[in-house]
């Protein structure tokens, strides 16, 4: 289907294209709300229509420019205006991906390891197929079904209630004896059938069509008329529970049968696997079957049956370590390499990007892919001209897998890597060790200017509703933000700020207002926003609950970064550094080269300015600890020795749990030393310093009266 607006499209430059879906995005999202909460249209439906198309094809065209507020993406990203909020009783996870066979028997031994089992001990795991659809949870009280939400960020959804009871295949009432509180959980998807069907039935009537099966069920699920969903092919599979007021199964393949039993669909093709062997086989048997299927499925999901072994070993970053999803390997396809462009992220690293002749890979339009670094360019020898392999490893951003040399063109040169940053000029380096080369320009490099910006308003950082990537390059352009506390400034500006194009009254007093809801943050979403190398949002968490408060922080990390400035040599023991700097090291997991990370930005003039630049706008936070209830929240503790009724790991990722924080040597500032036997130097310290030193039958006691 090719029309005038597509015809443009194919000549827009990516910058216009991005000004372009920012434009369609406002705009649509407006004609929704006239349409649906005003009963008001401004415009006529094949008007709106055609927005939507156009929003459609440059999306095709640039999917790497897909706003987070696409008009596309409102059901799974953060709660569309329309729905109310719902706030899950427990979190929805995602999953931890494996890609190869290794991944998987690392999978199960990794189990073994955590759970200390014996050699010979059985460890049984449901494989069933990865459904491509969208996930919702189902309350059901008293056996009747009463709230569905969609997963949101998986803390907040969206009530779409009225929509999932218009599925056949959600029951309304459960049959049979259930628990008063049952939460079940699993995934909405359309048929390909289906949803070719409702293409064909959207392009007669003029309206834009789905880019696939997962994208026309989530647009059904996010209708607010829920007459409109009732009309759409939605079909669900159950596979996971949520909140239950009592147990309803040891195992998963219990709990699956339950789900049948109440009268929900589970997939037919989940079996129960006992070893690495049986489950690679099932995923080869899927694989296979995959293409007969009548729904996507994009991998197979491992979790793990026994019920108490999912509870013992628990979750680690919004993933469950008891379950994993192993993919189906990445779709590939073979095209012209026009150019190799330079992009420069927040941290000056000089990343190369393949622009490709646009080719379709996995259903989606690519353009663009990443090249890594420099040495990758160099081994794999791809150059400018080339015909390469790309591929799309699920979400992952397409990549270059090698150039296929027989189509080379005789002219094309090895490519040489700039040793100049494209943006600024200055000098970009390769520290020794490094793959990556960095530009030396620091702020004054406009790039990592603009991406630190970026990164501090992303959604897990600031989070600034209204407040894009893109507002970020277009305010610092025209200099109404030079650095992140100008963002808390704005207000002063909002006449310069409602006067600019496609900006008005109501959008700037939006925007301020975001803004001021975002002046109180917690510490650990602080340190996350302020973009340290290697401090991630565990490493933040870690940090925000260590030191407790802004001023303490910086003032350990100050006293860590002069102690490192004295010795910079040291490069092993934190000890001979310094205290401040041992203390950071010894956070568990901060280590030695994170802590260089954090005492190098703090080593840094203009670093320290834009801390005391945002001390003086914002109101920053302790985090609470989680579960106070517990006697060892905000504990220290350190495990020495051998532990007899868990693993190591185990250990500390249940003292975690509990709010404690566990640390790799002692310190005058440790709580609890527990000691199995065996225990040397530790406990001869912790004697020293008189810490309270427990068994490990001590410290179970202690940490189960907990509720
Ligand atoms: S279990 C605690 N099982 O995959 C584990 N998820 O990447 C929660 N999904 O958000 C998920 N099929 O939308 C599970 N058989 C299956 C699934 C499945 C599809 C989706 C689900 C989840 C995502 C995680």
């Amino acid at each position: 289907m090719t029309n005038d607006a597509d015809r443009e499209v194919a000549l827009l430059t990516e910058e216009e294209a991005a000004t372009e879906l920012e434009r369609l995005a406002t705009e649509i999202a407006r004609h929704d709300r006239l349409y649906h909460q005003k009963d008001a249209p401004e415009i006529f439906d094949a008007d709106y229509d055609a927005l939507r198309r156009r929003n459609d094809t440059i999306e095709a065209r640039f999917p790497e420019l897909i706003r987070d507020d696409s008009p596309n993406k409102r059901v799974g990203a953060a709660p569309a205006e329309g729905f109310t909020q719902v706030r899950h009783s427990r979190p929805m996870l995602s999953l931890q991906n494996a890609f190869a066979e290794a991944d998987v028997v690392e999978f199960f031994a990794r189990i073994r390891r955590f759970l200390g089992l014996e050699a010979d001990a059985e460890v049984a795991v449901m494989g069933e197929p990865k459904i491509d659809g969208i996930s919702a949870a189902l309350r059901y009280e008293d056996g009747v079904f009463v709230q569905g939400a969609t997963r949101g960020d998986g803390v907040t959804g969206e009530d779409i209630t009225r929509n999932l009871k218009t599925l056949d295949e959600i029951p309304e009432h459960l049959v049979g004896d259930a628990p008063a509180v049952v939460e079940v959980r699993g995934e909405v998807y359309m048929t390909r059938d289906g949803f070719f069907e409702l293409n064909r039935k959207r392009e007669a009537e003029g309206a834009a069509v789905f880019a696939n099966p997962r994208n026309a069920a989530a647009g059904s699920l996010r209708q607010l008329d829920p007459k409109i969903t009732a009309t759409r092919p939605l079909h669900f599979f159950a596979y996971a529970s949520g909140e239950l007021s009592e147990p309803v199964a040891d195992s998963h393949a219990d709990f699956l049968k339950r789900l049948d039993a109440w009268g929900f669909r589970t997939n037919p093709l989940a079996r129960l696997c006992k070893t690495p062997e049986e489950v690679l086989e099932l995923y080869r048997e899927i694989l296979e079957a995959r293409p007969e299927l009548p729904y996507d499925i994009d991998g197979v999901v491992y979790k793990l049956d026994r019920h108490d072994w999912q509870d013992r070993m628990g979750m680690v970053s919004r993933a469950p370590r008891w379950a994993i999803a192993h993919k189906f390997p990445a779709e590939q396809a073979q095209t012209v390499l026009n150019r190799i462009s330079i992009q420069v992220g927040r941290t000056g690293a000089l990343t190369p990007v393949a622009e490709l002749e646009p080719i379709t890979v996995g259903g989606v339009v690519v353009s663009r892919a990443t090249l890594h670094n420099e040495d990758e360019i160099a081994r794999k020898d791809v150059r400018e001209g080339d015909t390469v392999v790309i591929q799309r490893a699920g979400d992952v951003i397409p990549q270059v897998v090698r150039a296929v040399e027989d189509n080379r063109p005789a002219n094309a040169k090895p490519y040489v890597f700039p040793t100049e940053c494209p943006i600024c000029g200055s000098l970009a380096t390769r520290d020794e060790g490094e793959v990556v080369r960095r530009c030396t320009g620091g702020l004054i490099c406009p790039a990592q200017a603009v991406e630190r910006i970026k990164h501090f308003v992303s959604r897990n950082a600031f989070d600034i509703e209204g407040f894009g990537r893109k507002h970020v390059a277009a305010f610092w352009a025209d200099k109404l933000i030079e650095s992140p506390a100008d963002i808390f400034r704005l207000r002063s500006r909002v006449e310069e700020l409602k006067t600019r194009e496609g900006w008005g009254e109501q959008s700037a007093a939006n925007l301020l207002d975001s803004i001021e809801t975002r002046r109180s943050i917690s510490l650990d979403r602080f340190i996350y926003a302020l973009g340290i190398r290697q401090v991630g949002e565990a490493t933040a968490r870690l940090l925000a609950r260590q030191y407790g408060g802004l001023e303490e922080w910086r003032a350990a990390m100050a006293a860590a970064t002069d102690e490192r400035a004295e010795n910079r040599e040291e490069m092993k023991k934190p000890e001979l550094v310094g205290e401040a700097f041992a203390d950071l090291c010894n956070i568990d997991s901060v280590g030695f080269s994170v802590a260089d990370a954090i005492t190098d930005f703090f080593a840094e003039a203009h670093n320290q300015a834009i801390l005391d630049d945002l001390s003086e706008e914002l109101e920053v936070v302790p985090i609470e600890a989680p579960a106070s209830t517990s006697p060892v929240s905000g504990k220290t503790v350190v495990f020495t020795g051998t532990l007899e009724r868990m693993t190591r790991n185990e250990a500390k990722a249940r003292a975690e749990s509990l709010g404690a924080k566990v640390a790799g040597s002692i310190s005058k500032k440790t709580d609890y030393l527990v000691a199995g036997p065996g225990a040397g130097s530790k406990l001869a310290k912790a004697t020293e310093l008189g810490i309270e030193i427990l068994s490990e039958d001590d410290w179970l006691g202690l940490i189960s009266s907990t509720a």
